[in-house]
């Protein structure tokens, strides 16, 4: 039976599994010090996420007949940035929510100065993992990586895509500044996940990395204005975070410059350029296909 868009596949969430054992694996252990450090790390490295960014990884290797281990690396070190990304994003300084995957935020649990190490130490573990991989002996393609993940989570990606949306707090953005700040934000390492699974893969066709550009363009805006829907339209039950935060804060969204009928058609524009981009993959595309629907529906 095929899953409703809204949910994932079973080969998609056997991968789900897949990246939190290696996730698991790659993360200190709590048992070894400074175990509050460890244990915050833990925390917020395998709370319950959806997991898109590593199966982005599974999925665009999989498109390019690479289904190995060398993907767990890639897959588990985009995850620990945005398991950075979010303890640091939930801090009093940042959006100050106390919410996060259904449970209290990193820094509710163990104090501001812990969530803050927390992320700098997760930061610092995802570049380890990518440069001291078992897997993969191309030292060029281990370079690529790092490269890609330097630049996607630094101040040309999701790091400025936080500044733009600080300093947006309380005024009205063009759409086109609206679009750059979600695509730094949030697509970067999106765009990102897709990029190392490719590299891991071996890739060197650029027409095809050309159209996965394209597609991980299109899927990494849709995510965050699914994100923006959300935060109006879900119940914080169901998404696992504060809901309504964006107006109480006064973010510029996509409902709030748009509104919530032309941020829908945005979504389904955005959901046909990923497909029509991976429409040539054909069936070996059928995963990245599943994760641009699921994007665009999600309940949380
Ligand atoms: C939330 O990301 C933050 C944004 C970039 C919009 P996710 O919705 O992927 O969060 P988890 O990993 O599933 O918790
Ligand atoms: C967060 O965007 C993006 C990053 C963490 C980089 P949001 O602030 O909209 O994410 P949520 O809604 O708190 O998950
Ligand atoms: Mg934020
Ligand atoms: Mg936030
Ligand atoms: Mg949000």
């Amino acid at each position: 039976m095929t899953p409703a868009p809204n949910e994932l596949p079973a080969p998609l969430k056997a991968l789900v599994a897949r990246a939190d054992d290696a996730l698991a694996r790659a993360l200190p252990g709590e048992d070894i010090p400074p175990v509050e450090l460890h244990r915050a790390m833990r925390y917020a490295g395998l709370g319950p996420g959806k997991r898109l960014r590593p199966l982005l990884v599974y999925a665009a290797g999989h498109a390019l007949g690479c289904d190995g281990p060398i993907l767990d690396a890639p897959a588990c070190a985009v995850e620990i940035i945005h398991a950075y990304s979010l303890v640091h994003d939930d801090l009093p300084a940042m959006d100050d929510d106390d919410l996060r995957r259904g449970r209290p935020t990193c820094h509710i649990v163990f104090g501001e100065a812990m969530a803050i190490l927390a992320g700098d130490a997760l930061q610092a573990l995802a570049f380890e993992i990518l440069a001291c991989s078992p897997e993969g002996d191309d030292a060029q393609a281990r370079v690529a990586m790092l490269r890609v993940l330097g630049t996607a989570c630094g101040a040309e990606g999701m790091a400025g895509g936080q500044a733009f949306d600080l300093s947006a707090v309380g005024r009205k953005l063009e759409l086109a500044d609206l679009e750059r700040m979600h695509a730094y934000k949030t697509g970067a390492l999106i765009r990102a996940s897709i990029k190392l699974g490719a590299l891991a893969a071996g890739c060197k066709d650029d027409a095809i990395l050309e159209r996965l550009e394209r597609y991980g363009h299109a899927v990494g805006l849709a995510f965050q204005v699914r994100d923006d829907i959300l935060d109006i339209e879900g119940e914080s039950a169901v998404i696992g975070k504060t809901a309504g935060k964006d107006a109480a804060a006064d973010k510029p969204t996509f409902p709030s410059i748009i509104g919530m009928d032309a941020s829908r058609a945005r979504l389904r524009e955005l959901i046909d350029t990923a497909l029509e981009a991976i429409a040539p993959l054909g069936e070996r595309g059928e995963w990245l296909a599943a994760l641009a629907r699921y994007t665009a529906s999600r309940g949380h």
